[in-house]
């Protein structure tokens, strides 16, 4: 099943996000692999390929990039979008067991930093042409600490610093990093409101983009990137 279409790979796809992004990205003509732990392999088209994988392992990111490689061809858009969060108590976060720490942690940002590695080695495989985008699905918790989900907030502010530096350090090779979040007009947090389309619309756009723009892609719905004072 090799493919000359452009191929995206969506980690940790479901229905709020992930699926408008899939659908946004088939539109112009890629082919897509969308890993997650329900997926099933017997839903196989020869335009979209599932990938069962729990990304609570990291090895696992390794294995979801050889498989998409072997079916559909080398990935020129990644997308990581699987979050975790083990609410605590608001008062006491430190209470927070280091089993529920280092399974988020690991969901969060050490496979998103194995996806970004391996990302990086497919981009190496492609031509100066290619799209060569990795998108991180982040949201307001690197700026700003939310009592009840501590881990949730060391998740995504890590893997902004990843995705900052990725950003810098890799754009005079013509790869893009991108840390998308949502928000309100008002720049408060999307949250519960988020809109898959948007996303969709959004991470084409950064896609397309022929250089680097800013690594922290605040958004709104129906307006695009839009830069906030710090929250
Ligand atoms: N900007 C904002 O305010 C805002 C608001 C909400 C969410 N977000 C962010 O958006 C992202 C996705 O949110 P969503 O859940 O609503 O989107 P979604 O696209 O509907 O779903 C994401 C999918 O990730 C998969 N996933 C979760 N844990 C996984 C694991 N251990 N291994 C493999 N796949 C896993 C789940 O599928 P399976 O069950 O099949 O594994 C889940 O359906 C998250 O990173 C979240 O933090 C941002």
């Amino acid at each position: 099943m090799s493919s000359t279409s452009p191929v995206l790979l969506i980690l940790g796809s479901g229905p709020r996000i992930g699926s408008h992004v899939a659908r946004a990205f088939a539109a112009k003509g890629y082919k897509v692999a969308l890993a997650s732990r329900k997926v099933k392999e017997a839903d196989n088209t020869a335009d979209q390929i599932n990938i069962p994988s729990d990304l609570s392992d990291p090895n696992s990111v390794v294995n979801a990039f050889s498989k998409v490689k072997e079916l559909i061809g080398t990935p020129s858009v990644v997308v990581y979008n699987a979050g975790a969060v083990t609410s605590n108590d608001a008062k006491d976060p430190l209470s927070l067991p280091v089993a529920d720490f280092t399974r988020d942690f690991t969901i969060n940002t050490t496979s998103a930093f194995v996806a970004a590695q391996q990302a990086v080695l497919s981009f190496k495989e492609l031509p100066d042409s290619a799209a060569r985008t990795f998108i991180y699905t982040g949201n307001i918790t690197n700026e700003i600490p939310l009592a009840p989900l501590l881990d949730l907030g060391v998740g995504k502010s890590a893997t902004a610093h990843i995705i900052q530096s990725a950003a810098a350090a890799y754009k005079d090779k013509g790869y893009k990093f991108y840390y998308g979040d949502e928000r309100k007009a008002d720049g408060s947090a999307a949250f519960m409101d988020i809109d898959g389309e948007a996303h969709g619309k959004l991470y084409v756009e950064l896609a397309e983009g022929k250089e680097q723009g800013p690594w922290q892609q605040t958004f709104v719905k129906g307006v695009g990137y839009k830069q906030f004072p710090h929250a």
